[in-house]
């Protein structure tokens, strides 16, 4: 996101909440969704965004985006608690490995659909469904084996994944299900894996599950073709939508008599350029003439770089003028503890407000309290009201689930 605008108000965040801190901007979150909607309904009638929660689940950015229309993606009960709170309309819920009581939670709750990815589901689905006597829409999550090309810890549409069910699978799942009077099976979904760029992985498995359903005698009211939509950290580009949708719209036309509900479930292309991480530097030294720039948010805080060796944009708050190279390094005792590695900045002194930007998603969602580091608050900025969404983490908190 393009911060120069917003660096006087960051700085008195930083001032006001103190470092590290997250901070998210309602009206860049918003657009991003409003962009995806109108390039959606483009092409389909019937259309579902539920927003992927895990990228991020502050139940704050969660109500603006279902004020918008957005319905919710959810993969664990604890997101599933979140968006009823959240008053989410139409919630999918989709998981590898769901728990009985996760089941028997979701379809209490009278989820919209629920994408199984196990044959074993099904039994629970449909016994919770007529105790609660409902019938309960359900997709299958197909496995295409397709090999997606990004980071191979985020890739999960390959035939060496755990996730969905393979061709043969697939069809007992159908036969299974057609035999169980409390389920719906309506829908397909496939999810390739995320940061995709490229329209042909979508439509390879498109294609494969729709011959598939035909195969198995499957009518398919629903087709919910996953999140993934790439978002580039270095131009701020995401994927091409438009192209993307167009195509799934017409092979969707050539193949199925009546157009289904489209379902797409991004959390990356809503939310990552919606927040910024603002640390403070601590410290600068030079270890064998490598130059560090020592900040206090650590990989427990934002774990990207760590994790998938991800390269997210860095700047000095309020300085510019002669560069020089650093690497940045956080508190935590391990070596991947470091967001940058010989970077550009203007000459940083410590007392500094570093800004890592790009962070709205999967990076609060994924902080932990390793090295016992309380974590940090969260800031939304709405129009002109600066609101703390959620408090930084203290002491007591540390010690709150300890039997002491
Ligand atoms: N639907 C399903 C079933 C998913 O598993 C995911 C993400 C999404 C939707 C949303 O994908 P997105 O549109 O955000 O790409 N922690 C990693 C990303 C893991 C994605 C997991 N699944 C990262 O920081 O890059």
């Amino acid at each position: 996101m393009y911060i120069k605008q917003y660096e006087n108000i960051l700085l008195d965040i930083a001032e006001e909440y103190g470092t590290p801190v997250y901070v998210y901007f309602a009206e860049i979150l918003l657009n991003n969704f409003n962009k995806i909607k109108t390039i959606a309904k483009k092409y389909y009638r019937k259309i579902l965004i539920a927003y992927a929660y895990k990228a991020n689940s502050n139940i704050h950015l969660c109500k603006l985006l279902h004020r918008e229309g957005a319905g919710a993606e959810v993969v664990s009960s604890g997101e599933l608690f979140l968006a009823l709170k959240a008053s989410a309309s139409k919630i999918v819920f989709d998981g590898v490995s769901k728990s009985v009581s996760e089941i028997e939670y979701a379809v209490r709750n009278r989820v919209w659909l629920i994408n199984i990815e196990n044959l074993g589901e099904l039994k629970y689905i449909d016994y919770f469904s007529e105790k609660n006597n409902i019938v309960q829409k359900v997709g299958i999550r197909f496995n295409p084996g397709i090999e997606v090309s990004t980071h191979k810890h985020i890739a999960t549409g390959g035939k060496l994944n755990k996730f969905g069910l393979d061709s043969k699978n697939f069809i007992r799942a159908v036969s299974i299900s057609k035999k169980m009077k409390n389920i719906d099976l309506c829908a397909v979904h496939f999810h390739l894996g995320s940061q995709i760029f490229d329209t042909e992985s979508y439509i390879k498995a498109l294609e494969r599950v729709l011959s598939l359903a035909e195969e198995a005698g499957l009518n398919i009211r629903i087709i919910d073709i996953g999140g993934g939509f790439g978002y580039s950290y270095e131009t701020g580009e995401t994927m091409n939508l438009d192209n993307l949708f167009a195509q799934i719209s017409r092979v969707l036309k050539d193949s199925l008599g009546e157009e289904p509900t489209v379902v797409l479930e991004p959390g990356r292309a809503i939310v990552a350029s919606a927040g910024i991480l603002l640390t403070k530097v601590n410290y600068i030294k030079e270890v064998y003439g490598k130059k560090w720039v020592l900040v206090d948010a650590g990989m427990n805080d934002f774990i990207r770089p760590a994790l998938y060796g991800a390269k997210h944009k860095i700047t000095v708050l309020g300085k510019n003028g002669p560069t020089e190279k650093y690497s940045i390094g956080g508190p935590v005792c391990e070596s991947a503890d470091v967001f940058a590695e010989d970077m550009e900045l203007p000459r940083v002194a410590p007392g500094d407000v570093l800004a890592v930007h790009d962070v709205g998603a999967y990076s609060y969602s994924m902080s932990s309290n390793y090295n016992t580091r309380p974590r940090p608050p969260e800031v939304l900025v709405d129009r002109k009201e600066i609101k703390l969404i959620r408090r930084r983490e203290n002491f007591e908190d540390l010690l709150r689930l300890m039997i002491t």
